[in-house]
Parts: C-alpha cells; sequence; structure tokens
C-alpha cells in the first residue's frame, strides 16, 4: 500500500483502536488523591506548564505595579482620563494574576510571589516614565510582550490542558483590547 494510501486510511480512522475510555487510566484516577484535579491523563507536562504559568504570573504583577505607579503619577491636561483607565488595566492585570495562581496550586505547583526575583522572571519591564505619552508607549510595549507570550503559550500547550488553554485565552483576549486601546491613546 502507498503511503497516500496509509494516510486515507489514517485519516479515517480506519485500522486505529476504537473510541473507548481506558479502564486502567480510570482505576488509577481512584488512587493518588493527593495530585486532586490532576489524573492520569494529564500528561508528563505538568511541570513545564506550571513553569510556563509563573513566568505569565510574574509578568501580570509586574504589570500591576506598572499601571498603578502610572495612575498615582500621570499628570497633565488629558491625564485623569487615562490614569483612570491605567487604574482599570492594574486592577484587570491584578486579576489575571489570580487565576493565575489559581490553576498553578490546581495542577500541584507553587505559585511564585517572590519579590527578589520577580523583576527577572516578567517578560515585561517595570516603567517609571513620567511623561504621559511614554507611560502609553511602555504600557503598549508590555501588553505587546504580553500578547505574545500568552499566544506562545497557547500554541505550546495545545490540547494537552484544555483548561490552562481557556484561562489563557481568555486573558490574552483582555491583553488585546488593552493594547488596542492604549494605541488608540497614543495617537490622540
Ligand atoms: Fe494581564
Ligand atoms: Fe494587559
Amino acid at each position: 500500500m502507498s503511503a497516500k494510501q496509509d494516510n486515507v486510511k489514517a485519516l479515517k480512522g480506519e485500522g486505529q483502536g476504537r473510541l473507548v475510555l481506558d479502564q486502567q487510566g480510570l482505576d488509577a484516577a481512584r488512587r493518588s488523591l493527593d495530585e486532586g484535579a490532576v489524573t492520569p491523563s494529564y500528561g508528563p507536562w505538568r511541570e513545564d506548564i506550571v513553569n510556563l504559568l509563573n513566568g505569565a504570573l510574574a509578568t501580570e504583577l509586574v504589570c500591576v505595579m506598572r499601571y498603578k505607579r502610572h495612575y498615582f503619577t500621570a499628570q497633565g491636561l488629558s491625564s485623569p482620563k487615562i490614569a483612570e483607565e491605567f487604574l482599570v488595566h492594574a486592577n484587570e492585570e491584578s486579576a489575571h494574576g489570580d487565576l493565575l495562581a489559581e490553576r498553578i496550586v490546581q495542577l500541584g505547583g507553587e505559585p511564585d510571589f517572590s519579590p527578589a526575583t520577580l523583576v527577572q522572571r516578567s517578560h515585561a519591564e517595570y516603567d517609571e516614565s513620567t511623561e504621559l505619552k511614554a507611560m502609553i508607549r511602555a504600557n503598549l510595549v508590555a501588553e505587546r510582550i504580553a500578547i505574545e507570550a500568552y499566544s506562545q503559550m497557547i500554541a505550546l500547550i495545545g490540547d494537552k490542558d484544555s483548561t490552562t488553554r481557556r484561562i489563557l485565552e481568555g486573558i490574552l483576549a483582555q491583553e488585546q483590547e488593552h493594547a488596542d486601546e492604549l494605541k488608540d491613546w497614543l495617537v490622540d
């Protein structure tokens, strides 16, 4: 049989196993209760996924601090409205961090809130700009880094952990809204 015919056969699912549950896995789920939500089908990537989530958590925490700094220090005619939006973003980044920490714990990992290493572990930078436009620009850069990092994480996780992927997809959508708003303010 040609390789092409083999491919067609594989695509149709012929010659493959039936769609039935693995009884061994179900039996194993009765044991290892200390694993909580993680059962045998989870696969060997738990540690990698926890590490990815901790990198994202560090990024969110640094973003909270950058937005808060900007919220409290923004000055100028157009600053009140934009400063309020910085605060909205800060609170949304904080909520993202909470989602990530909660998922890390569900996966049996430890959320890393250590302030000593936060900046090194964050993908995006803290910023102390004093001028409004420079603040907006720094936040837009950080949001674009977050968007790229979340997109890569979602691609890496694929169907290995659909719950984590959905959480990341929800966060990604909000980072894209943040970036879109910042881009508009940059031209205003
Ligand atoms: Fe965020
Ligand atoms: Fe954001």
